[in-house]
């Protein structure tokens, strides 16, 4: 989305930086300015200061400034689209798009409504369950059971939904409405059609996106029954790869601390709060993505993921590490911290304190050390074979790394431990990755595919294949990533769908996307002149090259075209990542009754992906 000059300003002018930032900074009066302390460093003095007249903030402490924009940017984590829309929406401005159709633009327009109508709702289901944890002495009981104190538990809003079908109705009265269902509080029977509520008898975790929004929940029951924790369903507002809970909570102490705590659960994130470590977040029962890691490194340039120490939190480990690789350049560090057997980081800050959790972070294992560990797995080391196997594991994940002094490093260690020099497997490397590399197929690897992640050998995962795809002259991914490269102010406008669809691409796609991504977060979009520099001895600057140069690299044309274009290539790719799910999952559906609904829900993305679209003019 482009978004002009003007419009900019005059946004600028109709907001109050004093007001936006009032809203996260506690702000008072001194002389022409206002004081706080600052949110980007720990400080115990006032040294922020924000200036009414200029509508500009400043630190005398850190240096950071910027206007209202910016610091929604910097202190909410969001993308420069998001913040002017965010700061248009409360000023009851509309953001022009000179590009977008009307119809598009009513249904963006449609689409903020909605999640603005939604966010509200689910605000309220947690204000009144806040309510009901005052009053009900089992909930509290339960709490401080597990050590966590009013102080703590009004920090992270929590709550208690009572007993009986329909504890909503008193606090919605209009029980009927659909959005309660959307919003993912209510649930319709399906076959009476009767509505109750989804979350009874349960003890409540509101989670928040980086603007403070309560966007869903978690909710433990208070005894043994299960499900133990009942999350809410994927909704217009929640996507649970993309989430974290206690993330807008932990970004202040994010900030001071120089490092953000991962964990699995809930209660590990209230219970590290409250000894002391409120830099904590958690997964939502799923894998750690690269868009968490995306989303951390925002705030952080040191990550600390803290696993369970059974077999679980080993598997845990492992794809955090993977969704951790791309990021990992010389300026931030990724540590792996693994507690004993029996403990998470909930029991184990209980029994050992908060000194005895300290130095567990303090001795966490950094990823140089991580990664050939993992690659080690299973693997003979006292055997030529089970040293090249390492090798063969370790490729995969060493290629995910981005250029600079710690991959180098890495390469050395690497041949170190396989008896090789490093010369020679520096050598080895060079060369493209015979079958694997020709397997990869002209729609792009479907987004999910296990075959995909760096993890499993990629020899296997050929041969499961099959022949590989006839190379198509212009792959539909190369022609994405040419417009990218040509435009990439089409980047801002991609949904977290193809956002993430491009980013699972197999090397080196997927990482020149990653490349790119990060090379927005940082300057904007850019030129290709300036993206070619900045390219060099990247691990995607061959790809990049070669699709910049030579008989396809034009992108000509008005820009309107082009990005539709781009938005036809990837509903293409979007459907044919969406077939090969509905392949596995028509396998999986005989064993588990959730697959065909899945299927389902893909088949509905997958027509309004293939209904025809208006033509770009
Ligand atoms: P754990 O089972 O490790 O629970 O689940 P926990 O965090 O230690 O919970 P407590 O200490 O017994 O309260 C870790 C995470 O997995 C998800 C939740 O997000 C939970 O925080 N989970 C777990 C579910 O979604 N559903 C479940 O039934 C269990
Ligand atoms: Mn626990």
């Amino acid at each position: 989305m482009s978004i002009p000059q003007s419009f900019i300003q005059e946004l600028l002018a109709r907001v109050d930086v004093v007001e936006v930032i009032g809203r996260h900074v506690q702000l008072k009066k001194s002389g022409a300015n206002y004081m706080g302390l600052c949110p980007f460093h720990g400080e115990k003095s006032p040294s922020f200061s924000v200036s009414p007249s200029k509508q500009f903030f400043h630190c005398f402490g850190c240096g950071k400034n910027g206007n209202a924009i910016g610091f929604l940017m910097e202190h909410a984590g969001m993308g420069f689209v998001d913040a002017v829309q965010d700061l248009a929406q409360g000023a009851g401005l509309q953001v022009p798009d000179e590009r977008a159709s009307p119809a598009e633009r009513a249904r963006a327009a449609e689409q903020r409504r909605q999640q603005a109508t939604l966010s509200d709702v689910l605000e309220q289901a947690a204000t009144a369950w806040a309510g009901q944890l005052r009053k009900s002495e089992r909930a509290i009981d339960y709490f401080k059971g597990r050590g966590v104190s009013g102080q703590i538990a009004k920090r992270y809003g929590l709550g208690y939904a009572p007993e009986g079908w329909r504890g909503l109705a008193s606090v919605f009265p209009e029980y009927d409405n659909p959005l309660l269902e959307q919003a993912g509080l209510v649930i319709v029977g399906e076959e009476d059609g009767k509505r109750y509520d989804r979350f009874r008898d349960r003890v409540m975790f509101p989670i928040r996106n980086v603007k403070g929004e309560c966007i869903a929940f978690g909710g433990r029951v208070l005894g043994d029954d299960k499900p133990k924790y009942l999350n809410s369903p994927e909704t217009p507002v929640f996507h649970k790869g993309n989430e974290l809970y206690g993330l807008y909570e932990a970004r202040t102490a994010m900030r001071a601390m120089g490092y953000a705590l991962v964990t699995e659960g809930y209660m590990d994130v209230v219970a590290l709060a409250q000894r002391g470590f409120a830099n904590a977040v958690a997964t939502l029962g799923t894998a750690c993505t690269a868009e968490h890691v995306h989303k951390l490194f925002r705030f952080t340039d040191t990550v600390v993921f803290s696993f369970d120490g059974d077999t679980a939190g080993r598997r845990a480990a492992r794809k955090a590490l993977e969704a951790a690789l791309p990021y990992a350049s010389d300026t931030r560090s990724v540590k792996f911290l693994f507690l004993p057997p029996e403990h998470d980081p909930d029991s184990f800050i209980r029994v050992h304190g908060q000194d005895g959790f300290a130095r567990e972070v303090e001795a966490a294992m950094p990823l140089s050390r991580f990664l050939p560990e993992a690659a080690r797995e299973g693997c003979d080391m006292a055997t030529a074979e089970g040293r090249a196997h390492m090798l063969s594991n370790a490729r995969a994940l060493w290629e995910a790394l981005p250029e600079g002094a710690l991959r180098r490093q890495l390469l050395a260690e690497l041949a170190q431990q396989a008896q090789l020099p490093v010369q020679d497997l520096a050598a080895l490397w060079a060369q493209p990755q015979g079958r694997a590399e020709a397997g990869r197929g002209q729609g792009g690897a479907p987004a999910g595919e296990p075959g995909r992640r760096p993890w499993r050998g990629k020899g296997a995962d050929a041969a499961r294949r099959g022949p590989p795809p006839r190379p198509q002259p212009a792959r539909r991914i190369d022609h994405a990533a040419r417009l990218l490269l040509s435009h990439m102010q089409f980047l801002e406008e991609l949904t977290h769908e193809d956002q993430g669809l491009l980013r699972e691409q197999p090397a080196p796609h997927g990482t020149l996307f990653l490349w790119l991504e990060s090379r927005l977060l940082e300057h904007g979009p850019q030129p290709w002149a300036v993206l070619r520099e900045a390219l060099a001895d990247q691990p995607c600057q061959r790809l990049a090259e070669r699709l910049m140069t030579g008989s396809h690299a034009q992108t000509e044309g008005e820009e309107r075209e082009l990005r539709w274009e781009l938005r036809e290539l990837l509903n293409r790719m979007l459907v044919e990542a969406i077939k090969h799910e509905q392949i596995a999952l028509v396998e999986q559906a005989a064993s588990d009754p959730q697959a065909m609904e899945r299927y389902r829900q893909l088949q509905e993305r997958r027509l309004a992906l293939e209904a025809p679209r208006p033509a770009a003019s």
